[in-house]
């Protein structure tokens, strides 16, 4: 029994008490998506199992730890999407946006996403992202821009100075190979001491160690050679020209050589914006650049980049700065008509639907309750306005409109009500 009515570890319900902060964040990332261009895309909860394979990669802890994978009734691998970014590019592929839309092509989007992690504060085994995607431009401005975005989140939300931003570069196939023969030589020597999947990652792709949760794994990684000493003149021309574009935005960042992302599709730049206002998950915001994915998923060669955010995460934050406690949770309820007998029942409740289609939050007995009774409703409703119908009211079609708030009593026509109340 305990196992029905219980959630599943790692989920969380969203309750009205914090749905409506939500929904706050919801349009406040709508209203700047829609300033920037950003186009929402929705796509499907699950998808092919070997999608992920291909795009997040084989060597990383999401695709080798974490998914959600089973075999439908039709015998095919599917998996619930761990992350927002290969369904997404999938879909630009699949749908032609490479050739029909205005490029660069700038998406968002909010999904849940499934990942089987250990559950701690800030990490979820079902968690929400708010991603942006940008396909088309391989210039250094579209990562700037893609920041500076970044950045305009945390200054709408009024947090910037509770977030840092920190950039990367992880460099292209061709500087990786350098650095890939490095880290194999600093790895090699420690071979014994890392866990299992890392000594199997030494072979086939050592820079997913730096990532790896094992704190011994992290240990012996803090210490191995940065491929920030291994870049190629272009993708230090690309780094170099991000960084002067963050400049003259007025961008403010740090640069950490330490950051590899934990999914393989990324190249070049890379950033996060941390916090040390919400325990040990600090990132906020992850992100980077991805120029070949599009074709490795079968489109045509498309530069692209994104971020997301983890939406429980930046709940938090607000939470713990206090975000919300000058905030006024929605009004649920404008009027309460209460009814003294089944007819007056009656027209209160058609009243409240007359009201409702005029834009007013109404409500009335649902319950056959004493005047008493529904006058305690309303209170716990916390409706500002109330009137009492009985047969005198419905005769001359005129009430008294009482504030609840001030006590104020005056006498209105029904058909007046909507106006009298509206705020
Ligand atoms: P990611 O770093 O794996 O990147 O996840 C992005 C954000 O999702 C994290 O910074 C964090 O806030 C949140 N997050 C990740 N895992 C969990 C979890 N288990 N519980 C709660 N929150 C979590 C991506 O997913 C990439 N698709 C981002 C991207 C888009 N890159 C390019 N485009």
């Amino acid at each position: 029994m305990a196992l029905l009515t219980s959630l599943p570890r790692g989920t969380a319900d969203l309750l009205p008490a914090e749905s409506w902060k939500w929904q706050r964040v919801e349009q406040t990332l709508r209203r700047l998506s829609a300033l920037a261009g950003v186009e929402e895309i929705r796509t499907p909860t699950f998808e092919h199992t070997e999608l992920f394979h291909r795009s997040v990669g084989d060597t990383t802890d999401v695709v080798q730890k974490e998914m959600y994978t089973f075999e439908d009734k039709g015998g095919r691998s599917v998996t619930l999407r761990p992350e927002g970014t290969a369904g997404a590019v999938r879909a630009f592929v699949q749908n032609g946006l490479a050739g029909a839309a205005a490029s660069p092509v700038r998406l968002y989007y909010f999904t849940s996403c499934f990942r089987y992690e250990k559950p701690q504060a800030g990490r979820l085994r079902e968690f929400h992202q708010y991603g942006v995607e940008m396909f088309g431009s391989a210039d250094a401005a579209a990562d700037a821009e893609l920041i500076a975005f970044a950045q305009g989140i945390f200054d709408a939300l009024d947090l910037a100075a509770q977030v840092r931003l920190e950039i990367n570069s992880i460099g292209c196939a061709h500087c990786r190979a350098d650095y890939h023969r490095a880290l194999r030589e600093y790895f090699s020597a420690r071979r014994d001491e890392l866990c299992e999947t890392c000594q199997d990652r030494l072979e086939r792709n050592p820079m997913r160690i730096l990532d790896c949760k094992s704190p011994v794994c992290a240990a012996i990684a803090a210490g191995a050679p940065k491929i920030l000493d291994f870049l190629c003149e272009d993708c230090q021309a690309h780094f170099d020209a991000l960084r002067a574009r963050l400049d003259a935005l007025g961008v403010a960042y740090t640069v950490n050589p330490s950051i590899v992302r934990g999914l393989d599709y990324y190249n070049r730049t890379v950033f996060e914006f941390v916090t040390d206002r919400i325990g040990a998950q600090a990132t906020v915001l992850g992100g980077g650049r991805y120029d070949t994915l599009v074709e490795t998923l079968g489109g045509p060669s498309v530069p692209a980049l994104g971020f997301a955010m983890g939406l429980e995460r930046l709940q938090l934050l607000l939470e713990n700065v206090g975000f919300w406690q000058a905030a006024a949770p929605p009004e649920g309820c404008r009027i309460y008509l209460a009814s003294l007998s089944p007819a007056a029942s009656d027209a209160a409740m058609k009243l409240a639907h007359e009201l409702r289609r005029a834009g007013i939050a109404a409500q009335s007995d649902l319950c056959g309750r004493s005047l008493r009774a529904q006058m305690k409703y309303a209170g716990k409703l916390g409706a500002p306005y109330c009137v009492v119908l009985g047969d005198d009211e419905l005769a001359s079609g005129v009430c008294r409109l009482k504030d609840m708030r001030t006590g104020e009593e005056k006498e209105t026509a029904l058909a007046a009500l909507a106006e009298a109340v509206r705020g």
